[in-house]
This record gives structure tokens, C-alpha cells and sequence, in this order.
């Protein structure tokens, strides 16, 4: 089986990847470099069985993955499932269509519709950029003129993609957030991320627990996974009074910091699922 193995650096993740394809007999590994890949659009031909996604910026991934799957190739993820989960408003549509528990989550255009949405949760919320991760350029809003000054900042300072408010409650959560690992309809494997500072991300310092993973923690992984797209995905879950809340889901997951953390093989499981893909499997 030829399998596309599309890349930016190598990082910890990969190496734990390529290494388990590397076992694998039947396996014909093909690496793209994501800096030196090019398409001559509707002249190119890839006989890739499977590719699988692991390139570190989104919009390289979400384009490369478009490209790639308008050339007939299967890709893990698919371009869905990247478009989705690469921007938390789409990323909280899905979930909100598909009736997954989510904290409230308000969308506003102006410094004063926002103000307005904010006024309405009351305090505190969280305001994050749609497209981001490892906790950066994330805001808690404790008042109303923190509120005003952060909105006033990112109309005037930032680019027109922070005008569009992503705007959250912000959940109690008592030191800890969720990590759950879905492969295809499994939960694989869960951990804690444990932090004295309300960001939990393992990249800002956050503490990796094994976390069992219960009935509860399966079933929202699995409806989460499912209101996305489905694939590889890793997702952050608040822990409430009234259950369980998907904060978000990540489609080019992170796990070194989580196999011997939790016992479980997760590349192993992830590369099961792409030779599986490949042969035409879901
Ligand atoms: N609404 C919220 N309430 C409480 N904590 C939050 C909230 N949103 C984010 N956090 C904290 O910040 C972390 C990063 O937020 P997240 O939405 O997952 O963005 P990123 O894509 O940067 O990981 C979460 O894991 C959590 O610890
Ligand atoms: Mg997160």
C-alpha cells in the first residue's frame, strides 16, 4: 500500500508515526514535504492509496488536503473534517447542528454587537481567535472595561480575522480540562491536563494525567468526532455540575505526551486506521 505522508517539520508526533508505518511489511511510505510540495492544477496525477496529514501550519494542510482529495485521494483527515475543526466557529456550528453539549458560545462582527453578546452571558468570557491553537492570543474577560479595551485593540491592531468574534463562557473547571483521543468510532485513550493558570494546553506548561475513560467521556468523544467528520481527532472537554462540555476538537493531533501517560499505543491505533482507510475501510 502506498501511503502519502504529508509534512512540515518532523516533530516528536511524526517520528512516533513514521516509525509504526515503518514496522508495518505491506506499507510503501512516501513523504511530502509540505515546503516544497506544488500543484500544476488538473495535471497532476498521485497514486497515493492513503495520505495522511501531519503538516503543522492549517491553511497549508486545509488547501494541500483539498487539492489532494479533488485528485481522488483518500486523506486522514479529510479537508471536511480540517475546515472544520481548524476554525472554532465552524468547529462550534457542527457541534451546536449535531446537538453536542458545548459551552454557550456567542459570534459577533462589531466592538459593540460583541459588547452586547458579553453584557448578555455576563462575566467572565473567554474571546479566542477562530483559527489558533496552543492557547495563544486566548483572552479572559473578567469586566466590562477589560471587554472594552480588548475589542477596541483587536479592531484597531489585529488583522480582519480578529473582528470576528468568537466569544465563550467561561466554565469553572477546577484545574483541569479534559484531552480525549478519538480513532474512527473509538475512544481510544483520555488524560487530564492539570495547570494553576486557567489555560490548560501541555504547550503553556499544563500537567499530563491518565484519565480513565468512562462511558460519559466515550460517548461525547464519539458524538463530538462524529459532528465534525469523524478521522483522527483530539478533543478538549470541560468538566461541569451537568456534565460533560466539548470546548473544542483538533484534527492534527498532538499525542507524545500521552502514550506513556496513558498505556495506550496511540500511533499504532492511528496507523491501523489509515492502512484501514486505505483499503477503502472507514
Ligand atoms: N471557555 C473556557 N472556559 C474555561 N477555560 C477555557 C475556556 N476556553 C479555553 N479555556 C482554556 O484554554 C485552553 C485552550 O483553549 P482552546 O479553546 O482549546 O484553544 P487552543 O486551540 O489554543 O487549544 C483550554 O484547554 C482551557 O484550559
Ligand atoms: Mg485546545
Amino acid at each position: 500500500m502506498k501511503v502519502g505522508f504529508l509534512h512540515s517539520l518532523i516533530r516528536k508526533d511524526e517520528k512516533f508515526l513514521l516509525d509504526e508505518f515503518n514496522k508495518r511489511p505491506d506499507v510503501d511510505l512516501v513523504m511530502i514535504d509540505d515546503r516544497k510540495l506544488t500543484f500544476n492544477l488538473g495535471k497532476e496525477k498521485f497514486d497515493y492509496d492513503v495520505l495522511v496529514e501531519r503538516s503543522i501550519n492549517h491553511s497549508r494542510a486545509l488547501h494541500a488536503l483539498i487539492l489532494f482529495e479533488s485528485n481522488g485521494i483518500t486523506c486522514v483527515n479529510t479537508a471536511h473534517v480540517a475546515l472544520t475543526c481548524g476554525d472554532k466557529l465552524l468547529t462550534s456550528r457542527a457541534l451546536a447542528t449535531h446537538h453536542v453539549p458545548q459551552p454557550e458560545v456567542r459570534i459577533a462582527f462589531t466592538e459593540e454587537s460583541a459588547l452586547d453578546c458579553i453584557e448578555k452571558m455576563g462575566f467572565p468570557v473567554v474571546i479566542k481567535p477562530a483559527v489558533g491553537s496552543w492557547g495563544r492570543l486566548l483572552a479572559k474577560i473578567n469586566d466590562r472595561d477589560a471587554a472594552e479595551a480588548l475589542l477596541e485593540h483587536k479592531s484597531i491592531l489585529g488583522s480582519y480575522h480578529h473582528s470576528i468574534f468568537y466569544i465563550q463562557k467561561y466554565i469553572e473547571k477546577n484545574k483541569r480540562d479534559i484531552r480525549s483521543f478519538v480513532v474512527g468510532d473509538e475512544c481510544i485513550a483520555a488524560i487530564y491536563r492539570e495547570s494553576e493558570h486557567w489555560i490548560t494546553n501541555t504547550a503553556r506548561g499544563g500537567k499530563a494525567v491518565n484519565c480513565r475513560v468512562t462511558d460519559e467521556i466515550a460517548d461525547i468523544s464519539i458524538q463530538a468526532a462524529k459532528a465534525v467528520g469523524g478521522g483522527v481527532v483530539a478533543i478538549d472537554l470541560f468538566e461541569t455540575d451537568k456534565g460533560l462540555l466539548v470546548n473544542e476538537v483538533n484534527y492534527t493531533m498532538e499525542f507524545k505526551n500521552s502514550i506513556t501517560t496513558t498505556g495506550v499505543n496511540i500511533p499504532a491505533k492511528i496507523v491501523d486506521y489509515v492502512i484501514t482507510r486505505g483499503k477503502g475501510g472507514k
